[in-house]
């Protein structure tokens, strides 16, 4: 009995940071279908590297109105920084970190409504948030977290690389 309410906290526990359900489904082609417009060593992260995926809706670029179009959806593939022995990131002659182990795939996507329901703090206008494992299947991470450190980004339409697409 003991037992099984351990395991039963466990399960809550566990599906507390998963249980959201996921508007967002995992793009399947993006690394054939979607424009790598982007990679970079990750700017707020010291280890890891970023590359940046659009689809043809948001290569169009902004409308008039500043805003990706409906439909947009931006694909960040994270990759841990490849280290030496010490655990230090080591570079390359180019100064820049190089990819080692291939760790999420961070997804954002505008649709009518998506921010609808969410308290402001968390709301990126009509963009939402989800989080994959390199092989599709859900991660479990705290969208929230995502989303209260893009809100504060309006005049980018919440994209830190806006001008890279626009
Ligand atoms: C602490 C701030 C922070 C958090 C938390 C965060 N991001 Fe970002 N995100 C960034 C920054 C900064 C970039 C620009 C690339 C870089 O330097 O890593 C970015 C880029 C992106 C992009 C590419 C579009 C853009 O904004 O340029 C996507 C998609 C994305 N993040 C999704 C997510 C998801 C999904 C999560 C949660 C699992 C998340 N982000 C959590 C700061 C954050």
């Amino acid at each position: 009995m003991k037992y099984c309410a351990v395991l039963l906290t466990s399960l809550l526990l566990t599906s507390s940071v998963s249980a959201e359900p996921n508007k967002i489904n995992f793009p399947e082609n993006y690394q054939t279908e979607f424009t790598n417009y982007l990679s970079l060593d990750r700017t707020q992260n010291p280890d890891q590297v970023i590359r940046l995926f659009a689809n043809d809706i948001a290569m169009q670029g902004a409308d008039a109105d500043g805003k990706l179009p409906y439909g947009s959806v931006i694909v960040a593939e994270v990759y841990k920084a490849k280290k030496d022995k010490d655990g230090k990131v080591v570079t390359s002659a180019l100064n820049r970190r190089i990819r080692d182990k291939f760790a999420l795939v961070a997804i954002m996507e505008r649709g009518k409504g998506f921010g609808a329901n969410l308290p402001t703090q968390f709301r990126n206008e009509d963009w939402d948030f989800a989080a994959f494992k390199p092989d599709g299947s859900p991660a479990a991470k705290d969208l929230n977290s995502c989303r209260s450190c893009h809100v504060p980004f309006k005049n980018l339409h919440h994209l830190f690389s806006y001008d890279h697409l626009k």
